[in-house]
């Protein structure tokens, strides 16, 4: 076990980690090792999406939403509350913090976050986490998980990966980082080093939040 996670109660203070990047950063990467080592729940707005886009069972309301999805738009906003709350409640409820995962990706969703944590005074317990890479570094880091893993997901084709860019890029992640840069919640990780470092940074990142 890496020596940064060996005490688990510097994390105490962050109950509420939020991982923000641009596609291809490496969010679900990295908050399924923080899962793993800290036994937070994880909040993956994506794969939440999935799921419901998989449902048979699902609000044929709700599905009609997922179109922006596979257009490579961000989808509604009310559809992203109502998915991502209600998990995020299941895992307080079991008294274990929430790693959130892409489920912020406008200013407007940050402060309907920030409200919904402050109602359960959690305001002090939210550290975000920008993994930042290059626009560069997206495409190619999502063009080998295709070489990798093959298409898994509709939005990984090529020119829904432009879209993607030009959508949820660096310039549209800026205004979400200002905003938690003027709470003081911000830290911001090379997410172009390997994966193991990106792991050894957000650690530091976490014990110096903490600290
Ligand atoms: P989502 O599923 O969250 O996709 P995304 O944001 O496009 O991110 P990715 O999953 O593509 O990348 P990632 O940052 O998780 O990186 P990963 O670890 O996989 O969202 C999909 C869609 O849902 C959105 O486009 C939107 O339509 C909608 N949506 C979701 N949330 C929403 C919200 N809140 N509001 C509105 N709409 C929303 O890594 C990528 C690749 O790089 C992998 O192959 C990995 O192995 C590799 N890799 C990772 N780290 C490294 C490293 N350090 N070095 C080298 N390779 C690396």
């Amino acid at each position: 076990m890496p020596r940064l996670y060996r005490d688990v109660s510097v994390f105490m203070s962050n109950r509420i980690i939020i991982l923000l990047g641009v596609p291809g950063s490496g969010k679900g990467t990295q908050a399924a090792r923080l899962v793993n080592r800290l036994g937070y729940g994880h909040i993956s707005t994506g794969e939440l999406l999935r799921a419901l886009e998989a449902d048979p069972n699902a609000d044929p309301a709700d599905k009609k939403k997922l179109i922006a999805m596979r257009a490579g738009k961000l989808v509604a906003d009310d559809l992203i509350y109502k998915l991502a709350f209600r998990e995020i409640e299941k895992h307080l409820a079991r008294g274990s913090g929430v790693v959130l995962d892409g489920a912020i990706r406008s200013v407007v969703q940050a402060e309907s976050y920030q409200k919904f944590f402050e109602a359960k005074k959690l305001a002090n317990e939210i550290i975000a986490i920008e993994i930042h890479i290059s626009d560069e570094t997206i495409l190619a880091r999502l063009r080998d998980r295709i070489k990798n893993q093959g298409q898994q997901r509709a939005d990984d084709d090529p020119e829904i990966m432009k879209r993607r860019i030009t959508e949820q890029g660096n310039a549209a992640l800026k205004p979400i980082l200002d905003y938690y840069r003027s709470l003081a919640a911000l830290q911001v990780v090379d997410g172009e080093l390997s994966m193991d470092e990106v792991e050894t940074e957000i650690g530091s990142a976490l014990r110096h939040a903490s600290s």
